[in-house]
């Protein structure tokens, strides 16, 4: 099969063999995969235990080919979405110390084959297209379990959503209004804000502004109930401001890296609760998977590229253009 592998000093599309399948594992042909952030950490050698050579990719959509155990074979010919959450384990508070996630160490979906356990196998929302369906696991988990686990969402709450580009964040926003709640953004850019309203958004303030925290709190008239970031760095001080005293900031990404002078007093002097996010539970992801049926979301996808040019993905990945998830079409419709 071809795949797209990363080693040390490489990282291109090879031919690749397929191991045989185990029992308990289904072979699923891919026909979208989409990519994450993850995926650009691990190019760059900027995550933690890389090992090398690694297949990349933890979102894919594709069609159950083969399986191995005879009790299994109601899985073929089912179109299906991949759990990318391995081994979280029996405490839903934290995943255990053998958690990972599809797409290193494990091969991942940016291939044209995918040997994968089958309990990781769902089947996909019917409301989807394929490229739709692989743009959903892995922004989509961590979006489900951010607001409404860690962050307990209400209704009509106030929400803020920063740098809404991102996939996971447009996944938040677009969870987020099919419940009923105020959602306000962040962006670099104007028009990205202007899609979220588009989305169902109330408003957003683009942080370049010298003023942005302001600008929020007028546009918010006050704080926010709830404040989920993927971003860090330095404007993570203005959200402990932005945050209602008593409220909730869900912290699922450091994009910006560590927080410079991070001001503690405002965490216990304003009573927030910071609470850090990461993937889901099963549970999660199948009530993810049942709340997209449910509201008949549609992951908003940025761009499509051919297999081919996968590496024009990651570009677009990187470029300060793209909102929603970039996604990577494998092989054609079945
Ligand atoms: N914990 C988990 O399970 C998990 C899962 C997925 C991702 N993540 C992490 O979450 C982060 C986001 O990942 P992603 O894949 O969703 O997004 P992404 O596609 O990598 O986009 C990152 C976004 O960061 C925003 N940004 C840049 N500078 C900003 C600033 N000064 N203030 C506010 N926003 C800013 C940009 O928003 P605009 O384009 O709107 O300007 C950009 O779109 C990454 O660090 C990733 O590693 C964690």
């Amino acid at each position: 099969m071809r795949a797209l592998v990363l080693r040390e000093q490489s990282f291109e599309i090879e031919a690749v063999a397929l191991d045989a399948l185990q029992a308990g594992e289904a072979r699923v042909r891919l026909l979208a995969a989409a990519l994450n952030r993850r995926d650009e950490w691990i190019r760059r050698g900027q995550y933690p235990r890389i090992q090398y050579p690694a297949i990349l990719g933890s979102d894919g959509c594709g069609i159950v080919e083969a399986v191995g155990s005879e009790a299994d074979r109601e899985w073929i010919g089912k179109v299906v979405v991949i759990n990318p959450s391995f081994g979280w384990g029996t405490n839903s508070r934290a995943q255990g110390r053998d958690y990972e996630i599809l797409g290193m160490p494990r091969a991942g979906t940016l291939a044209e084959y995918l040997h994968v356990a089958v309990d990781r196998l769902y089947e996909k929302p019917v409301h989807l297209s394929s490229e739709e369906a692989a743009a959903l696991p892995l922004a989509g988990l961590t979006a489900y379990r951010a607001l409404f686990t860690q962050g307990q969402l209400q209704s009509r709450q106030k929400l803020l959503i920063t740098g809404i580009g991102g996939g996971v964040a447009t996944m938040a926003l677009q969870f987020a209004v099919a419940v009923g709640a105020q959602v306000f953004v962040t962006s670099g850019r104007p028009e990205k804000i202007e899609r979220a309203q588009a989305l169902g958004a109330v408003g957003g303030v683009n942080y370049r502004h010298a003023e942005w925290e302001r600008l929020l709190r007028e546009l918010a008239d006050g704080e926010f109930d709830l404040v989920v970031d993927g971003t860090g760095g330095e404007p993570f001080n203005a959200l402990l401001n932005l945050t209602v005293p008593g409220g909730v900031l869900v912290v699922y990404g450091a994009t910006l890296g560590a927080v410079p002078n991070l001001h503690l007093h405002r965490i216990f002097w304003r009573q927030l609760h910071v609470v850090g996010s990461t993937m889901g539970t099963d549970e999660e992801f199948a009530a993810m998977l049942r709340f997209v049926g449910e509201h008949r979301v549609v992951p908003v996808i940025d761009s499509v590229f051919p297999f081919d040019r996968v590496l024009e993905a990651f570009e677009r990945l990187c470029s300060e253009d793209h909102m929603g998830k970039v996604v990577v079409r494998i092989s054609e419709e079945y």
